[in-house]
C-alpha cells in the first residue's frame, strides 16, 4: 500500500494534479471541512466539501508508473468511482494556443504497460463521455479543443515520435491520460483529464508563470465543477 488512508476516507469522487503541492493548494483555497488522508512519500492527499459534495484531491506524481500505481490503490482499495486527471500538456498543432484547454477523447501512448495488459493487442483508451460533454459544456473562459492526446514516457524525447503524432492529428503530448483512462476501462470507472497548454512543441512557446497561475485557477473550477455536477 502506497496509500495510508483509512477506509472511507477517500471520496467516490476524486480529482488528480500530477503535483501534491497542487493538491494542498486545491484543497485549502476550494474546499471547505477538509481532512489530509495521506502524506506517504509526499503524495499530499485530501478530503472535504465542494457545493455539498464530498470530493477528494491527491497527487499522481508524472508519467504512467506513477499515476498507475495509485490509482490502482484508489480504484481497489477505495473505490473510488470518477477521477478527473488535472494537468498540463505541450502543443504539437498550429491551431492550439498557449493557454487553451484540451479534453482528450483518447490518448495514444508509447508506454509498454498497455500493451503488457493487453497481450500485445493496441487497445485505444477513451474518456468518459458523460465528464467530457459535461466539462465541455461548461468550460466557457479560454478555448477547449476535443481530440487526441499522446501520453508519453520521455518528456526530453529526441527522436522523431512527435512528427508522426503531428500527422495523425494528436493535439498534444502529457505522461498520464493514456494510463488512467486504460486501468478506468478496467475497473469499470469513469475517468476524464482536462488539461492546460502550458508549452508550445511546435513554436517554441512557454506560459508564463502568472498566466499558468489564473489558467490553473479556472481549470481547478473547471474540473470542480464538473465532477460535482455529474450524475
Ligand atoms: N511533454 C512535452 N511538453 C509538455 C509536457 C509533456 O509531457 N507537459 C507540459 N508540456
Amino acid at each position: 500500500m502506497t496509500i495510508g488512508a483509512a477506509p472511507g476516507e477517500i471520496a467516490e469522487r476524486i480529482l488528480l494534479p500530477g503535483d501534491p503541492l497542487r493538491a494542498k493548494w486545491i484543497a485549502e483555497n476550494f474546499l471547505t471541512e477538509v481532512r489530509q488522508f495521506n502524506a506517504i512519500r509526499a503524495m499530499y492527499g485530501f478530503t472535504g466539501l465542494y457545493n455539498g459534495e464530498r470530493i477528494s484531491v491527491m497527487g499522481t506524481g508524472m508519467g504512467a508508473p506513477s499515476i498507475s500505481l495509485y490509482l490502482h490503490e484508489l480504484f481497489m482499495d477505495y473505490q473510488v468511482q470518477i477521477a478527473i486527471r488535472i494537468g498540463t500538456c505541450g502543443a504539437i498543432q498550429d491551431e492550439v494556443n498557449v493557454g487553451d484547454l484540451i479534453l482528450p477523447m483518447t490518448a495514444s501512448t508509447d508506454s509498454g504497460i498497455n500493451r503488457r495488459t493487453t497481450g500485445g493487442l493496441d487497445f485505444a483508451p477513451h474518456a468518459d463521455f458523460t465528464l467530457l460533454a459535461k466539462a465541455q459544456s461548461l468550460s466557457t473562459k479560454v478555448p477547449v479543443h476535443v481530440g487526441g492526446v499522446a501520453s508519453m514516457d520521455m518528456f526530453y524525447d529526441s527522436t522523431d515520435s512527435t512528427e508522426r503524432l503531428r500527422e495523425h492529428g494528436v493535439l498534444a503530448l502529457e505522461m498520464e491520460t493514456s494510463a488512467l483512462y486504460s486501468l478506468a476501462a478496467r475497473k469499470k470507472r469513469r475517468a476524464l483529464s482536462i488539461l492546460t497548454v502550458t508549452d508550445h512543441l511546435n513554436r517554441d512557446e512557454q506560459m508564463s508563470a502568472l498566466a499558468r497561475e489564473e489558467t490553473l485557477t479556472d481549470m481547478v473550477e473547471l474540473s470542480l465543477h464538473t465532477i460535482s455536477v455529474t450524475e
